[in-house]
């Protein structure tokens, strides 16, 4: 096998005793493979983020929600995020107790609330309304809510998550009406959250709705908790050597204002983050099979089986992805050429790299999509009746081990009343 353009796997050691070809022969394509070793380091990462005792990683596990991949970074110490009843369950099957669960829920049902309630889990709410619905279900219980600190941040429009024009949080000029309603249900106020939005690489915005939310945070006397959120950004474009996120830099200013902020609160309450994608983006690398080349009208497609319904980002955000190329004989690739990487999908938008240049790719050739851990198999889909692929994980010690089977055809129809 040569490696015809593999910068980062390489000096990863990604693969470790095993090879992008061995893989594929053995599990099938198209094929997400996962690191065990980054997953972790990365799980280090942010641990080591803060210098205050009471600081807690949460892991917003609808960045990937693989059971095996939880019980590790479980294993790392940090603690858990749920968006869901699903997202409850999973954890607590990955061996999560019921209190280092956070149930972050936007729009649910009472059915949903009764559920969290009786699982025993942290429940934060997302408004006005919804408080009012859980201060019905249990009153005198404990909760917590979801801040709009009124800045945004993140790597699309769709996934800016405060600020002026989202669906999420509560606006801080809704505060004293947050004040009625838990006197009115006698409830008991243990924390506050927010999350601004999904990938920042620069960290100002971060901190300005720090700076707000520990404002607010001030105005309730009995805190357990304040949760800053996730949207911590990994380099998507490391074939061009794009910088990390400086977590020394937002780490010291972080620890600066928070234990500048519970000296003056006058109690140790516990500092939650919550990030999803830094934890397991870099941890993955998704195997492809090149089936078909060709030219129409000048554009020349790399036809593969990696569709959108394995890896939706680069349709639904125009997310860029590195691109890596592996080949099973020694045939080399003499010059650079724009290719568009297309799937099997049946729709012209099907496409996971455009006008990219890269090494002639060829036929039977095998690509790697890098940092594919994050938000790719967790928004997968049978779309076109396709099959989710499967999951492998190259352990510590350098060798595979499948974590999640390919689907199969009985997996298409298992929902129906036969
Ligand atoms: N907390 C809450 C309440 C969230 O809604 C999210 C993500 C996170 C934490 C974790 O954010 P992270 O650290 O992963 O940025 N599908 C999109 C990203 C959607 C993020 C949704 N919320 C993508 O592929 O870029």
């Amino acid at each position: 096998m040569n490696y015809i353009y593999s910068k980062v796997s390489s000096e990863k050691k990604f693969f470790g005793k095993t090879d992008p070809f061995q893989l594929i022969e053995k599990y099938g394509t198209p094929l997400y493979t996962y690191n065990e070793n980054i997953l972790r380091l990365r799980c280090r990462d942010l641990k080591g983020l803060i210098s205050y005792s009471n600081f807690t990683v949460n892991y917003s596990l609808k960045a990937n929600s693989n059971l095996e991949l939880i019980k590790i970074v479980r294993s790392e110490g940090l603690r858990a995020d749920a968006m869901s009843p699903g997202e409850i369950y999973l954890n607590r099957m990955a061996g999560y107790k019921p209190e280092e669960i956070l149930y972050i829920s936007n729009n649910v049902s009472e059915d949903e609330f009764s559920y969290a309630i009786n699982e025993g889990v942290k429940i934060s709410v997302d408004s006005v309304s919804q408080l009012t619905m859980f201060g019905k279900l249990n009153p005198g219980g404990k909760v917590s809510f979801r801040l709009n600190p009124g800045v945004g941040a993140g790597h699309h429009e769709k996934v800016t998550t405060a600020g002026q024009k989202t669906k999420f949080g509560i606006e801080m000029s809704s505060i004293p009406e947050v004040k009625k309603i838990i006197e009115k249900y006698n409830l008991r106020l243990i924390g506050i959250n927010q999350h601004i939005g999904s990938l920042f690489m620069d960290s100002e915005a971060y901190l300005k709705s720090t700076g707000n939310i520990l404002s607010i945070a001030r105005q309730f006397d009995d805190l357990e908790f304040v949760d800053l959120g996730g949207g911590f950004g990994i380099p998507y474009n490391k074939q061009s050597d794009q910088p990390r996120l400086d977590l020394k830099d937002l780490g010291g200013k972080l620890t600066k204002v928070i234990n500048s902020w519970v000296k003056e609160y006058g109690k140790d309450i516990e500092f939650k983050i919550e990030p999803g994608r830094y934890i397991v983006a870099e941890s993955s690398i998704l195997l492809g099979k090149v089936n078909a080349i060709k030219t129409n009208y000048n554009i020349k497609y790399i036809g593969t089986d990696l569709g959108f319904n394995v890896l939706i980002r680069p349709v639904m955000y125009d997310s860029h992805h590195d691109i890596e190329i592996y080949r099973g004989n020694d045939i080399p690739s003499l010059k650079e050429e724009n290719v568009n990487i297309v799937g099997n999908i049946c729709e012209t938008g099907d496409i996971i790299a455009k006008d990219r240049k890269l090494p002639e790719i060829l036929e039977n050739d095998i690509l790697g999509v890098l940092d594919s851990g994050a938000y790719g198999y967790s928004m997968s889909s049978n779309y076109n009746s396709r099959l989710r692929p499967a999951e492998v994980l190259i352990q510590a010690d350098g060798n595979p081990r499948l974590i999640r089977r390919r689907d199969t055809f009985d997996d298409l129809v298992k929902n129906f009343m036969l």
